[in-house]
């Protein structure tokens, strides 16, 4: 298993491209199992998550074509995948492929619309909590489909085809809303789906949706309508950029110091952490080329946060400003409302030299002088990159075991950094 090493202490300036978000194009590659014709997809992000949904959906007779190099291309730019769902022959996602990543579960929603069935695995706990499906069940119920649950799979079937109809979330859920509109997209007559989650990505899904022939209305706002049709064509779409690889960036650079331009990185996406970061005493500055962060000498200031759906700040980046408080210039409090265990990263901050009490689902963080490097690994994506963010402003030498969940989210991590003057390597092994 690989490892990264860093040694801490080394300020950051230059340029950091931001990558096309892994939480938009899972959706949009699963919303390809909608359609008989190519979807084009550009900016995708080269992630283990990107390539682990490709053998998933290859199992249900999707071919994934990847594209080949351009001139001028650097390794930056994002790839462009020509997904084909002509012939689905298969409808069952089965455990050994869902387990590996929960998202996978959403497949459910494009193959009963689509192919009037689907039998899909529970995805079953994860680290960062028990994270349930019942409202994303509920949704293609309220649509008409039959659901059973078996031998730990959820079978749900509509041979008569899917019927627009009100869904109504008790709760925001980015899966439930993704679910939901793909489910109404090939549904007969209208959809309403309210208190929707708001999340960028589901805006770029529906946009992509809507090239493809969908009348979908409303995404980016906690009310959708989904006016379903009878079928779907294909379309190009060009991934939007990742603002959790931002905020997680703009995070690195206000924790080590120094001046980064982060290309491609689109403001509006991020207020909220933008804001925090400002309150903490990082610059920020927006342009037409990205947002530049930048911190030279000034302490940190200690922030009050709590994490809640978009446009609040999101629980994607609760573990990496938890890292950047570590070292603020006093206490620190930070809320985690969306997921009830996502707190893994903070004993392995408390090997480096953190102070953090934990109560329920707040986090008391109490600025510290100096942290230490140690050895720590954590396990979910987030996490691992907050030990990072912490090891970027150690004394000495961290390493960062487990590095499998890094890539499936962050394209390239050492490489970006490094570029950045930080002291960073791969350790293969
Ligand atoms: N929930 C239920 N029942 C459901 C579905 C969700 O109770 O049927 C609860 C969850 O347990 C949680 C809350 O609702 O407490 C919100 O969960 P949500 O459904 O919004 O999360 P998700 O769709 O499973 C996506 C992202 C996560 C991100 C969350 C919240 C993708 C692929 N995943 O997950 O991203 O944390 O939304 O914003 O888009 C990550 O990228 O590291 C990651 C975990």
């Amino acid at each position: 298993m690989d490892r990264i090493r860093i040694v801490g202490g080394r300020p950051l300036s230059g340029t950091i491209p931001i990558s096309g978000a892994k939480n938009a194009t899972l959706p949009l590659m699963i919303a390809s199992l909608l359609t008989g014709e190519t979807l084009v997809l550009d900016n995708v992000p080269r992630l283990a998550d990107v390539g682990l949904l490709q053998r998933i959906l290859g199992n249900h007779g999707v071919d994934v074509m990847v594209g080949g190099k351009r001139a001028g291309e650097t390794a930056d730019h994002g790839q462009t995948l020509h997904i084909s769902a002509a012939h689905i022959v298969d409808t069952t996602a089965p455990y050994e492929l869902v387990s590996k990543m929960r998202a996978s579960f959403w497949v459910i929603a494009p193959l009963v619309a689509r192919m009037g069935e689907a039998r899909v695995s529970m995805p079953g706990g994860c680290a960062i909590g028990t994270r349930p499906v019942d409202l994303l069940i509920m949704a293609i119920e309220r649509l008409g489909a039959k659901i059973d649950i078996e031998g730990g799979y959820v079978i749900a079937q509509a041979p008569h085809g899917l019927k627009g109809g009100e869904i109504v979330f008790p709760k925001v859920t980015v899966g439930g809303t993704h679910t939901a509109i793909m489910a109404a997209a090939l549904a007969n007559g209208t959809t309403v789906i309210e208190n929707a989650a708001r999340e960028p990505e589901i805006a770029d899904v529906a946009d992509c949706l809507n090239k493809m022939g969908a009348r979908i209305s409303g995404a980016g706002t906690s009310r959708i309508v989904v006016e379903g049709v009878a079928r779907l064509g294909g379309a190009r779409h060009n991934v939007l950029p990742d603002r959790i690889e931002t905020g997680t960036y703009a995070m690195a650079v206000a924790m080590a110091g120094g001046d980064v331009l982060l290309q491609n990185a689109r403001p509006e996406l991020l207020q909220a952490a933008l804001e925090v970061l400002q309150m903490a005493g990082a610059a920020v500055v927006s342009s037409n080329q990205g947002i530049r962060i930048a911190r030279n000498g000034s302490a940190l200031a200690p922030v009050e946060v709590t994490t809640a759906p978009f446009p609040a700040f999101p629980t994607d980046l609760q573990a990496q400003l938890m890292a950047l408080m570590t070292r603020a210039n006093g206490t620190s409090c930070i809320v985690e409302t969306i997921f009830e265990n996502r707190f893994m990263h903070v004993q392995e901050l408390v090997r480096l030299g953190a102070r953090i009490q934990l109560e329920g689902e707040k986090a008391t963080i109490e600025g510290v002088e100096r942290l230490q490097g140690a050895p720590v690994m954590a396990t979910d994506l987030r996490a691992s990159v907050s030990l990072v963010i912490a090891a970027l402003a150690a004394e000495g030498e961290t390493i960062v075991n487990r590095v499998y969940h890094l890539d499936r989210g962050f394209e390239r991590l050492e490489d970006k950094l490094g570029r950045c003057g930080a002291t960073i390597e791969r350790l293969a092994g």
